[in-house]
Formats: C-alpha cells, sequence, structure tokens
C-alpha cells in the first residue's frame, strides 16, 4: 500500500477530473505497464480501481482520470466532491490486468467516454515502441472528451480519431465497419461503459480471442441483478486444501462465504471486472458472471466475488 498526495487536480472535461499523485517525500514510484490501474482506497472507505493514464516511463507521479457517476455507488463522487490538493490518498502498487502484447502488426485502440483512461496509456506506450496504432474515442460530444489537448498531434497525425454520437449511439462511430476485417497480427483493445462493451465484443465476435483484449469499468446493472439472483439458491462449496465444507447461504457470494469461514482470499473490485479473486477448482459446474476469464480459463478457474455455485458442489484449490 502507498499512501500518496494529491498534487493536483485537473479538470478535463464535463464531469471528468484528473487527480495527480505524488510520493510526499518526492520518492519515485513504483514502475508500471500500460494498461494498470490501481486501487485507490476514496474519501468514505469505499475502494475503487483507476486506470493510469500517463506515459508507463513517468516515475515522479501516477494521474488517474474520474468520471463523477451521479448514479453510481459512490466511489466516483467522493473523489470529485471529498478531495483537495494537498490531501493523502492510499492507493495499493499498480497491477496490470490489461497489457498490451508485444509485436503486433497493428493495434486498434477503442474507447467509449471514461475508458480512454488506460488506452492513453496505451498510446504512449505505441509511440514509443513505434508500433502501428489507431485509436478511436467515442463521447457524446466534445465537452465531455477529456485528453483533447494530448490527443491533438495523434489527431492531426490520423493516428487518433474523435466520434461524438450527440447522446444517440446510432449517430456514433460504425464499430462494426471498423471491425469487419480481421487480419493476422492484429490485436484489439477496449475499454468503456457497458453498452460500449457489448457493442466491440459483437463487433469482434469473429476475431480470434488471443488478438481481443478489453476491460470493463463501472459495474453492468444486469451483472448486479445476476449476483443476487445466482447466489440465491445456497448450496455448498468444498475447500481443497482444509477440507472443509462451506455454506453458501442465499443472497451470499462464494467470496464472503470463503471468508466467513476464516479463510483469506484476496479481492479488489468485487465485480467481476479486475481478475484478483481467480481460484482453481477440481470439480463442479461455477456459473461465470465475470468479464474476465476466457472460455479456456473458465474451465479450470473461476472468480469468487461473483460467481454462482451451480447446484454441484464446487471443490476449491485453497
Ligand atoms: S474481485 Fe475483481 S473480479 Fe473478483
Amino acid at each position: 500500500m502507498l499512501t500518496l498526495r494529491v498534487r493536483s487536480i485537473t479538470y478535463e472535461a464535463e464531469g471528468i477530473r484528473s487527480f495527480e499523485l505524488v510520493d510526499p517525500d518526492g520518492k519515485d514510484l513504483p514502475a508500471f505497464e500500460a494498461g494498470a490501474h490501481i486501487d485507490v482506497s476514496v474519501p468514505g472507505g469505499l475502494t475503487r480501481q483507476y486506470s493510469l493514464c500517463d506515459s508507463p516511463g513517468i516515475r515522479t507521479h501516477y494521474r488517474i482520470a474520474v468520471l463523477e457517476d451521479l448514479a453510481g455507488r459512490g466511489g466516483s463522487k467522493a473523489m470529485h466532491a471529498g478531495l483537495r490538493a494537498g490531501d493523502m490518498l492510499n492507493v495499493s502498487v499498480p497491477r496490470n490486468l490489461f497489457p498490451l502484447k508485444k509485436g503486433a502488426q497493428h493495434n486498434v485502440l477503442l474507447a467509449g467516454g471514461i475508458g480512454i483512461t488506460p488506452l492513453m496509456c496505451m498510446v504512449d506506450q505505441l509511440q514509443q515502441d513505434r508500433q502501428s496504432f489507431e485509436l478511436h474515442y467515442c463521447t457524446q460530444k466534445p465537452e465531455r472528451t477529456a485528453f483533447r489537448s494530448r490527443l491533438q498531434s495523434l489527431v492531426a497525425g490520423d493516428k487518433a480519431f474523435l466520434h461524438h454520437d450527440g447522446g444517440d449511439p446510432k449517430n456514433g462511430f460504425d464499430i462494426a465497419a471498423k471491425l469487419e476485417k480481421y487480419e493476422e497480427g492484429m490485436h484489439l483493445y477496449f475499454c468503456g461503459p457497458p453498452g460500449f462493451m457489448k457493442a466491440v465484443r459483437n463487433a469482434a465476435a469473429h476475431w480470434p480471442e488471443h488478438a481481443v483484449h478489453y476491460e470493463y469499468f463501472g459495474v453492468d446493472p444486469a451483472l448486479s441483478a445476476k449476483l443476487e439472483s445466482s447466489a440465491a439458491e445456497g448450496v455448498q462449496i468444498r475447500l481443497a486444501k482444509s477440507d472443509k465444507l462451506i455454506n453458501v447461504e442465499p443472497g451470499q457470494t462464494i467470496l464472503a462465504a470463503i471468508r466467513q469461514a476464516g479463510v483469506e482470499c484476496e479481492s479488489s473490485c468485487e465485480s467481476g471486472m479486475c481478475g484478483t479473486c481467480k481460484v482453481r477448482y477440481f470439480s463442479g459446474k461455477p456459473e461465470h458472471n465475470d468479464y474476465v476469464l476466457t472460455e479456456e480459463e473458465k474451465s479450470e478457474y473461476v472468480l469468487v466475488c461473483c460467481a454462482g455455485t451451480g447446484t454441484e458442489t464446487l471443490l476449491l484449490d485453497l
């Protein structure tokens, strides 16, 4: 855990502020890779994940950008209303669940709204590595488009493209047309709100799995509802290392049941988006509700913060 000082807060666009975080003694911060995020203990006691959006070579500060979500669970509101320059903030060291693949022939980066944050960092890395890329950044209107000045030269050089739909996705960027043609060596990276993610995933359904990379942010309301109903049956899980048999009560997540039994299990987002709670399983048929595991991984691992137990006893490698 790091305790950092908020050195500055910058208005980036309507509803979006960025926070520059530094070591209070001016020391270099732990290095990070493009796509990395930090867990932030936001004022009021919540923990939220925010992508680092400045260049990965920079060690003097971390920058995160936060969209104030008035309908959200309170994390972004607390960041906007509860923080002033000079305040201290506890954050984790950077972790990367959304890394760039080396040696791609061409990289297609698609951002929806505040989903631009990890892609800003990737763009810097790709430029440094002289890699081929194009960035498409979809927002409602220019006023809600963060980092416009930073992207200016890329826009002028036809490397970045800003798309505004005026609030109606039908008037927006034609994602399906962009992704229609897949060629060997291409890689796709995307991040944005649930509707945007669904549109991109559908449009890239014919791309090979190894070429498609994404990161969710915010909780999909459909997932929240699923989490509640999937844990509703109340079944048992067994922990292989201790041979403990644990009841998962109706409405309880597997993660909560494990912890209630006194067994430690790491977690972060608790929404199926970060992969921190990944656990191997040996038998049973979990209902996967996450956004992280590939189809191949699902036969071996389960994200216990959001998975349903299924009807058979689940045997976990814990
Ligand atoms: S804690 Fe993030 S996916 Fe489970």
